[in-house]
């Protein structure tokens, strides 16, 4: 686990970012978006279907996979990883939690301070305007339409080739370069944007921790890489910040 020294500095930090990625879904059953799919899905490739490119050229096909996505997301559960985070949350003076992920489950487990970097399936958007969509009415064309302009709706989820939401983006790279500690779990750290804010955190002083079962780019960069998975070894991060909070309180 976490050597004291570093726990220390956890302990004593003003500031955690934590950047999530798919691999922290991975036990609430959400496949991560770089393993290779399964049933109906097996021979498209996620990076294929997720631009906008694919959208035009078959938007049914896109709008169908992202249908299965969101159905898969509402059925899975928030596992021990997405609740070891808000746990931290309330152990912390302050975390601000980064994600990657689409699925809504930090916000489910009870994590209040989440950045979704890349949307929410959740979110309908028209495809000409740009507009978040809330209401539309199922006609039984694939995609549905928008009613205010007739045109094609997709998922509220940012693609390949596609800007981040401004203001979220900006907020969390204020957060990455005014943490002390930062968290990177699940992630393969080969997506940018998102990527490059463990090191921009790196430059402004802080400690970085992996958690992943597998090394990534980002692995040769952090003071700490604890191999294994996020529902194990953020339950028992958790746990040892607390043992540790717990001998360093005053005792009356
Ligand atoms: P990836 O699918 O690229 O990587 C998932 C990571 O999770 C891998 O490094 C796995 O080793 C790790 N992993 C698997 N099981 C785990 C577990 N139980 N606990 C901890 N880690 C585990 O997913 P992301 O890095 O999130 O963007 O991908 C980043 C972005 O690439 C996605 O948000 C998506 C994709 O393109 C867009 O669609 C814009």
């Amino acid at each position: 686990m976490l050597a004291e020294p570093l726990l220390q500095r956890l302990a004593e930090a003003r500031h955690v970012v934590a950047l999530t990625g798919a691999g922290i879904s991975a036990e609430s059953g959400v496949p991560t978006f770089r393993d290779a799919q399964t049933g109906l899905w097996a021979r498209y490739r996620a990076e294929e279907l997720a631009t906008p490119a694919a959208f035009l050229a078959e938007p049914r096909l896109v709008w169908d996979w992202y249908a299965w996505r969101r159905s898969l997301t509402r059925r899975a559960q928030p596992n021990a990883g997405h609740a070891a985070l808000v746990q931290l949350e309330r152990l912390l003076p302050r975390l601000t939690l980064i994600t990657q992920n689409v699925d809504g489950l930090h916000a489910r487990a009870g994590s209040r301070n989440v950045l979704e970097l890349h949307g929410n399936l959740d979110t309908t958007l028209c495809f000409d305007e740009g507009t978040v969509v809330t209401e539309y009415t199922d006609d039984g064309r694939t995609p549905p339409r928008c009613p205010r302009c007739g045109g094609l709706l997709r998922p509220g989820v940012v693609w390949f080739g596609e800007s981040l939401p401004k203001a979220t983006l900006e907020q969390a790279e204020v957060a990455a370069a005014s943490c002390d500690v930062l968290l990177s779990v699940g992630t393969s750290s080969l997506v940018h944007p998102a990527a490059g804010l463990p090191l921009a955190a790196k430059r402004h002083g802080a400690v970085l921790l992996e958690v992943n079962p597998t090394a990534t780019p980002l692995t040769p960069h952090v003071d700490a890489a604890l191999s294994g998975p996020a529902g194990l070894l953020l339950p028992e991060l958790a746990r040892q910040l607390e043992r540790l909070r717990g001998r360093l309180a005053p005792s009356d």
